[in-house]
């Protein structure tokens, strides 16, 4: 299949590169910007595309690469930062802009051959830069500008070497997927064929050729993730998989259970473990929340252990990673900074002693939950909110008591509930409830209460990266306020987080 490399340089905006990519079904993959050439050569890609990022090129420790890179023979686009990069490294000169410029710009195209085939003479663009190219490199020239930048777009077309500075991934660039078209289609005259079917057949063979005879032991959490996992390695290799699903003891009110016979609906070999009282033994005490996520991860990771020990012979531990996960636990991927540890990738010990099968790690949300479709997942599972392998423990802030998981249970169960009575369930991320170490004076029945206080956070997302808080009605946010303070005891005070992603994260620990 051909591929498109991205070379990460940190820009918050890489992984929507890959996406749109991919949604014009060319297969795209993110690499750190330190990728060797050597590993470019062996990938075998049919472009590359350099991210922005937000280094100065001119910084002397900032993320560069080899020169040889474009002496490669394939077509390479630079995007942002990847614009001053070819410039700075190729000769031209880059300089701290008069002016820094964010949002919308207009372009006016002046080559209409190259990027900017069939586009109109203006367009909106969106511009994030404090750099600009002064000088260019030889043999290069521009093909578009704005007001404030006269090097918008450049290009030596001998080379196939492409930049802008705009970000053509964006929404806010009017003409930015038919930018990409033209880079990819006839500049690099790739042929679509990544689609989703196309991903899973693939998916199976890599399967087949990596587990050979060997038995494989999947996670399952009952997200959406690790469901499709197991169904993925289930439909490559039926007779290896086993799956398990631990009751930490911070799963939502039912759902051991529920989700124990769905797995089983599935046709998925499935060993549910009890290990709830080990959780909340482990946990006692504990406040610092990726001290809670390295004890879970850790913990999860020692009843895998000892499940694979009693089977015998396991070699693969599969979980559901996806691409948001990896992006945001580590700087595996690129330059960006650790946000949180998240549960089934840096929450994980170093060495598990297993071979990790992550057939997902590449996708976002609505493509795995595509894939769950096409495996014929019910769609009561595939349209589930995400929900974190280390549940209700990173939504109650500080201790974790059984009385407090009551009360977060009692009062995710009544949002949960409106939520669906109001059809509102599927426009959403995710909605859920945060149980705050703090007390409140209230009054109830001309009695003084202090008691606890919860946060409602229901946001919208595309994958989990950004997010929006919903605009909910107040007659339905009034509705659920009052249920819960006259539902739920031990709780007289309901707020609701009007933080959007960035700067907050959407769970709250
Ligand atoms: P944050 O809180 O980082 O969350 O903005 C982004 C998305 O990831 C989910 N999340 C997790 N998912 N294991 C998971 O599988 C985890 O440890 C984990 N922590 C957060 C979160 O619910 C949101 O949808």
């Amino acid at each position: 299949m051909e591929k498109i490399i991205i070379l990460d340089f940190g820009s918050q905006y890489t992984q929507l590169i890959a996406r749109k990519i991919r949604e014009l079904g060319v297969y795209s993959e993110i690499h750190r910007y330190d990728l060797s050439l050597s590993k470019i050569k062996t990938e075998n890609p049919r472009a590359i595309i350099l991210s922005g990022g937000p280094s100065s090129v001119w910084e002397k420790d900032s993320p560069k690469i080899s020169k040889e890179v474009f002496n490669l023979e394939i077509p390479v686009f630079g995007i942002c930062y990847g614009l001053q990069l070819i410039s700075h490294l190729l000769g031209g000169k880059v300089v701290k802009a008069k002016k820094r410029e964010y949002g919308f710009a207009e372009l006016f195209v002046k080559d209409f051959d190259g990027l900017f085939k069939d586009l109109p003479e203006k367009s909106q663009v969106w511009m994030s830069h404090g750099d600009e190219v002064y000088e260019l490199p030889d043999e290069f020239k521009i093909t578009a500008s704005t007001e404030n930048s006269r090097v918008a777009a450049i290009e030596n077309r001998k080379k196939y070497i492409y930049g802008v500075q705009f970000h053509p991934e964006v929404v806010h660039t009017q003409q930015g997927k038919k930018i990409l078209q033209n880079f990819i289609f006839n500049i690099c005259h790739i042929s679509p064929s990544w689609s989703i079917e196309s991903f899973i057949e693939d998916s199976i063979k890599k399967i087949r050729n990596t587990v050979k005879q060997e038995k494989v032991l999947c996670a399952l959490s009952g997200g959406v993730d690790s469901t499709v996992t197991a169904m993925l390695i289930n439909k490559a290799v039926d007779k290896s998989l086993i799956s398990i699903f631990v009751n930490t003891g911070f799963l939502r009110k039912g759902e051991f259970e529920y989700f124990l016979d769905t797995f089983r609906n599935l046709k998925l070999k499935v060993i549910g473990v009890d290990a709830s009282r080990k959780f909340l033994e482990a946990l006692r005490g504990i406040v610092n929340p990726e001290k809670k996520r390295k004890i879970i991860g850790k913990l999860f990771i020692d009843i895998f252990k000892d499940s694979a020990k009693n089977m015998g012979g396991i070699k693969f531990f599969a979980q559901g990673t996806t691409y948001p996960d990896v992006i945001e636990s580590s700087s595996v991927k690129g330059p960006s900074a650790v946000i949180k540890s998240h549960h089934n990738v840096g929450g994980l010990p170093k060495n598990i002693g297993f071979k990790l099968l992550e057939p997902l790690k590449e996708l976002f949300k609505d493509e795995v939950r595509e894939i769950g479709r096409k495996l014929g997942i019910d769609e009561e599972i595939i349209s589930r909110h995400p929900f974190p392998g280390p549940g209700l423990a990173v939504r109650i802030v500080g201790k974790i008591t059984p009385e407090r998981l009551r009360i977060l249970r009692e009062v995710d169960e009544i949002l949960l509930e409106e939520i669906k009575k109001s059809n509102i369930y599927n426009n959403l991320w995710q909605a859920f409830s945060v149980l705050l170490p703090v007390r409140s004076v209230g009054v109830m029945g001309d009695q003084r209460t202090y008691q606890q206080a919860v946060v409602l956070r229901m946001v919208e997302s595309i994958d989990g990266m950004t997010a929006n808080w919903y605009r909910i009605d107040y007659p339905l946010l009034s509705k659920i306020s009052s249920r819960i303070v006259n539902e739920v005891k031990g709780v007289n005070r309901v707020l609701y987080d009007i933080t959007t992603k960035p700067p907050g994260t959407i769970e709250w620990e």
